[in-house]
């Protein structure tokens, strides 16, 4: 069954969501046959596997490539693209022709993007014009130079009721799904509850309606540090490693080829 942000959206009140990002045709597929039912092609990608700093250089073209190497990987999942920055701020009609580019030329089934209350008449028009939206709030990595650093949000209880606003305001706009980053679990558990569409948290805890994390922080692929939130499910960079570095052995000494590997 193809999912649908709809059939994601019914989910609420039911079964967790598990939700994961992938960048290529191949991990995509992966993620896909694990039943995983929606995928992110976050803009993550640029520190994860573009080399990039921050999300901030992160261009439309590198996002449309890669979600449509994700589509063309994926049987079932939702494929969620996200929106890089200056896609959408400056205007709702950049946002749209951006949104549409991600459906039209890359077969996204559905765009994110970031912000609360500000950002409610955005997800308005595009819903409106029929591209559902993904909405992310608490630690947004876009305002980080705003933010001054990826830090855990709404501490205060005057930011965690801006929080809850913000999320009010994202659902009432038509988003069919929240990502909630970085907070505390309490205000993540209260945003869930009073909510009617699913919370999907990423450092936000146990109470969100569904989790998300990075590809490669779950499968311990950078050999750097991950983030508190992560659950590491395996440890692949030293394993790669090794794997090249006895390749590269092979073919120095000369045990690689041998007979089997000839015509
Ligand atoms: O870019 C990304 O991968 C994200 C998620 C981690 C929420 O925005």
């Amino acid at each position: 069954m193809k999912w649908t942000a709809g059939k994601l959206k019914e989910l609420k009140g039911g079964r967790k969501i598990a939700m994961l990002t992938a960048y290529d045709a191949l991990t995509a597929s992966i993620v896909d046959a694990a039943g995983i039912p929606a995928i992110l092609v976050g803009d993550s990608l640029g520190m994860t596997v573009l080399g990039y700093e921050t999300t901030l250089p992160v261009a439309m073209e590198e996002m449309l490539h890669h979600t449509a190497a994700v589509a063309r990987g994926v049987r079932e999942a939702l494929v969620v693209a996200d929106m890089p920055f200056m896609s959408y701020q400056p205007s709702v009609a950049l946002a749209l022709e951006n949104a549409g580019s991600f459906v039209k030329e890359a077969h996204a089934d559905a765009v994110k993007i970031e912000g609360g209350a500000f950002r409610a008449e955005t997800i308005e028009a595009l819903v409106r014009n029929g591209i559902p939206v993904l909405g992310h709030i608490g630690l947004t990595p876009q305002s980080i130079k705003a933010m001054g650093g990826y830090k855990v949000q709404g501490r205060s209880s005057e930011e965690a009721r801006r929080l809850m606003d913000d999320a009010m305001a994202v659902e009432q706009a038509g988003a069919f799904a929240l990502v909630l980053e970085c907070m505390p679990p309490a205000l993540g558990e209260a945003i869930s509850k009073s909510l009617s569409i699913p919370t999907i948290g990423i450092g936000a805890g146990a109470g969100c309606d569904g989790q998300v994390l990075v590809f490669t922080d779950l499968l311990g692929m950078s050999g750097r540090p991950v983030p508190r939130f992560v659950r590491k499910y395996a440890e692949l960079h030293p394993l790669m490693a090794s794997a090249v570095a006895a390749y590269r052995e092979d073919v120095e000494s000369g045990s690689f080829p041998s007979d089997e590997h000839a015509y």
